[in-house]
């Protein structure tokens, strides 16, 4: 008990419990509410003990997947292991109490990371400016959009569509349109990358930007891409590379190498910082030279050792969000670049890849792969076979719960028939791998042997099959007092 021990040390003589004088000053009449505007009576809310509160929490967060408990497949999200250090060195009083609206002059250590951390993902990409502020990928996607237009419109010429593969992040056509661009879609070839005669076809002096994600969702990287930024460059339009899917090239491949004139990073895939639900997130844009003047203010300067806010900038897109974006991931993705290095980013890939490799070749045979071969940091399954006996992709996803595995993604990408995609990562050790495969496995054998069991799917869970539409249309936000009342099923 520290208190004791303050006693005896802060007033010599005296023993028992002695509570040091508050340091916080009385409230100042004059700036407190009105009078006439101040509760009768206190507000009737539910009171429920700190221990209770603490108990149900952490009964629920053990009932939950999560990286830090169980393998986490989810292709397209890259769940990466989060390493502790991260959070010790975001935590660091230095980063974790400042106040955003504190001068640049009492930041100057935050300022100088994110100033460095501007430079490497520069050095990483090869890209020439980036800006740290999106939140997320699609915002990053919104800011990379919204430059593409002020660019198009400082050249006086209307650009009003953006080509998008129909391999392209779901994200992509959603941000394209949301920022007014007419989308056009290009079909895939049979191997699964861009097919060059049709994207001639769809090229015109009306497109303002091709936008590809590469490594594309079926996890394969656009081959052609010199040639693809070579034609749409002719046409003076931009190639905007939806980033999000750098886990696979860091260290081997550098899109502003490629072609690429603008692009997103998504910090939560990439650079091993938490998802968080829906955020935050941090989704910087990197720009070559040509696209700076549009990027977001405000930018950090460097002036001689010091560093400033940047407010100007006659040709910016403005704000995208408050402050300088999430700042706390930001430190995040600092430490990890920062631990691991060039080398080590460049292992992290190759790893990523080897294990995505690793579980293509390895199920193939229980689940065929539409586009076999090679592919980088994910693969993606096709369960159509199973509609022989009832099944889908959904009740594999279902089951695989019940060996104790976070499901893959499944539906998506939308160009395979009952998809499910896989995208390990690197921080996945092989018998975890093995395990994967081997409850695969078993799922296909049961496919045949007793497709009640995997429709039925999950057994072991506190809830079976939730109404999820429902649920997020109709939430049922009331105090539930006993599980009885909740309209989950729960297992005896
Ligand atoms: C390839 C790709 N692009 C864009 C996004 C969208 O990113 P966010 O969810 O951060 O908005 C994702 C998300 O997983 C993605 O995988």
């Amino acid at each position: 008990m520290a208190l004791p021990l303050i006693v005896e040390q802060s007033v010599p003589g005296r023993r028992g419990y002695w509570l040091p004088p508050s340091d916080v000053p009385a409230a100042n009449p004059a700036e407190l509410p009105p009078q006439d505007q101040l509760r009768a009576s206190p507000p009737s809310l539910p009171e429920v003990a700190e221990f209770d509160v603490v108990r149900h929490y952490t009964t629920l967060s053990q009932r939950n997947f999560s990286v830090d408990t169980h393998f986490y497949p989810l292709g397209s999200c890259t769940m990466k292991y989060n390493p502790k250090l991260n959070e010790r060195v975001a935590a660091l009083p230095g980063f974790a109490q400042l106040h955003p609206l504190q001068p640049a002059a009492q930041v100057q250590g935050l300022l100088a990371l994110l100033y460095e951390l501007e430079q490497l993902l520069c050095a990483i990409t090869g890209m020439e400016a980036f800006t740290l502020q999106p939140a997320a990928g699609a915002q990053g996607e919104l800011t990379g959009l919204k430059i593409i237009a002020a660019y198009h419109r400082s050249k006086r010429r209307k650009r009003p569509t953006i080509l998008i593969p129909d391999s392209a992040h779901g994200t992509n056509p959603a941000s394209a349109a949301l920022s007014g661009f007419t989308v056009v879609q290009l079909r895939s070839g049979p191997d699964g990358l861009i097919d060059l005669k049709e994207l001639q076809a769809k090229l015109s002096d009306d497109v303002a930007a091709l936008m590809l994600t590469n490594p594309n969702t079926l996890g394969l990287f656009e081959r052609q891409i010199l040639e693809v930024t070579a034609l749409l460059h002719a046409h003076d339009a931009l190639v905007y590379m939806d980033g999000a899917n750098m886990n696979a090239l860091l260290g081997i491949a550098r899109p502003g190498e490629m072609g690429v004139d603008l692009l997103q990073l998504n910090l939560h895939k990439t650079f091993s910082t938490p998802h968080g639900g829906g955020g935050p997130g941090a989704g910087p844009v990197g720009v070559t030279k040509a696209l700076e003047p549009f990027l977001p203010v405000p930018r950090i300067r460097r002036v001689g050792r010091r560093f400033a806010w940047d407010e100007r900038g006659a040709a910016t897109i403005g704000r995208v969000h408050g402050f300088y974006g999430n700042v706390g991931v930001l430190v995040r993705a600092y430490a990890y670049i920062r631990t691991l290095g060039r080398e080590g980013l460049a292992r992290a890939s190759r790893s990523a890849i080897i294990n995505a490799n690793y579980l293509r070749v390895t199920l193939r045979e229980a689940f065929p792969v539409p586009f076999d071969r090679p592919c980088l940091h994910e693969c993606v399954l096709t369960l159509k076979a199973l509609k022989a006996q009832g099944l889908s992709a959904w009740d594999v996803a279902k089951r695989l719960l019940d060996y104790g595995f976070y499901a893959p993604t499944v539906y998506f990408p939308l160009i395979v028939e009952e998809a499910l995609m896989i995208e390990p990562t690197e921080t996945e050790s092989k018998e975890t791998l093995d395990r994967f495969v081997q409850a695969m496995r078993r799922i296909a054998e049961e496919a045949t042997t007793d497709p009640e069991l995997v429709r039925r799917a999950p057994h072991r869970m506190v809830v079976d099959r939730l109404d999820e539409v429902k649920a997020a249309r109709e939430p049922n936000l009331r105090w539930v007092g006993s599980p009885a009342q909740s309209n989950a099923r729960v297992l005896p």
